[in-house]
């Protein structure tokens, strides 16, 4: 049995829309930092059928809906798929018997998939490795059959899903720029705790090219935005990286007001705790910018040198929750238990 274990990541440039549904395909990069927390565990162990358990915070067992052990189902599918294609179609002869035990506290706003598939790719990786050895990249590429942003969690650090182009199985995948000892930053997570019924990315990337400024946004990141943060983050520049962040963020949810139907992720809480932040930003001076996923939450990102005043800021929203989370690590492989047969 091998047990892995993986965090969320949060989404400096961020991924919305794809050229292939089904193989979670995106149409344009995407770059984020892998997060040290709040951790998934998964134990996985070769099985006759696909079993999947899984476990919350507080260790009672999570029911899960048929909907989410078919996701289960198709990944390891794609990942067969995969597996087949890398020349080693027997790694995993029948099926998999999948534990999971998830720390991420229920609408916390941070990807729980992003973590859940970079953890059971990671896992895969630990378990096929008697009959094929596959890179990190490699393992990327099962995490975003599982959940786009997951390609990228597998690895530590500052982290690009490169799109790549056509409809290989392989053609995007997750590639490190840095590691995680190159810059420590923070992720201060505030949580307004009226959330907002959401609409799921899968079921929001399926309808992202609906909206006119699409092709736009796509045309900004790959001729521009990118390279920029990427840039950004390698010469440590948190002004740069501030300003490309909070320009991909603002367009990432026009696009989603903009399409059919539209989708509008942001509250009166959002919107109070940016414009907050702005005025602490300007008035102190203050390293810090804000970023948001498919949800109400503010992740406020920050470097040791603002992160007290970033907190005191965050604590002291009404009606809201406080994580924090920084510059992480990646999924790993955290034991490997031989069974007797
Ligand atoms: C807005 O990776 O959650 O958080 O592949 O359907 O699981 P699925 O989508 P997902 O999409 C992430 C969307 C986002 C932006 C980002 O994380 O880049």
């Amino acid at each position: 049995m091998t047990t892995a274990s993986s965090s969320p990541n949060s989404a400096f440039i961020k991924y919305w829309g794809n050229r292939n549904n089904p193989l979670r395909l995106p149409v344009a990069d995407s770059f984020s930092m892998s997060l040290d927390g709040p951790t998934v565990e998964i134990d996985i162990e070769h099985s006759d059928a696909l079993k999947v358990i899984s476990f919350n915070p507080d260790g009672t067992q999570l029911e899960l809906g048929e909907k989410h052990v078919n996701r289960f189902g198709k990944t390891l599918d794609m990942t067969k798929e995969y597996l087949t294609k890398l020349g080693a179609p027997d790694a995993i002869p029948a099926s998999v018997s999948i534990t999971v035990r998830s720390n991420i506290p229920p609408a916390v706003g941070l990807a729980s998939s992003a973590a859940v598939f970079s953890c059971l790719a990671k896992a895969i990786q630990g378990l096929v490795a008697p009959v094929i050895e596959l890179t990190n990249d490699q393992t990327s590429v099962i995490g975003r059959l599982g959940s786009g942003s997951a390609g990228r969690s597998v690895h530590g650090g500052f982290v690009a899903l490169v799109a790549g182009e056509g409809e290989e199985i392989d053609s995007s995948y997750g590639k490190q720029f840095a590691d995680q000892n190159h810059w420590t930053l923070h992720d201060i997570i505030v949580v307004p705790t009226m959330l907002e019924k959401k609409v799921g990315s899968t079921e929001g990337h399926a309808t992202a090219q609906t909206s006119p400024g699409y092709n736009d946004r796509v045309e900004a990141i790959m001729s521009r935005r990118q390279q920029e943060c990427i840039d950004a983050v390698l010469k440590k520049d948190f002004e740069k990286l501030t300003a490309v962040c909070e320009e991909d963020v603002l367009d990432m949810h026009h696009v989603m007001q903009t399409s059919n139907p539209p989708l509008n992720y942001l509250t009166d809480d959002t919107h109070r705790i940016t414009n907050g932040i702005i005025e602490l930003r300007i008035s102190e001076h203050l390293p810090v910018f804000y970023t948001m996923d498919a949800g109400p939450t503010v992740q406020l990102i920050c470097t040791d040198e603002s992160v007290d005043r970033v907190r005191e800021f965050a604590y002291a929203q009404e009606g809201c929750k406080v994580f924090e989370a920084k510059t992480g690590g990646g999924a790993r492989i955290v034991r490997e238990v031989a069974l007797s047969a």
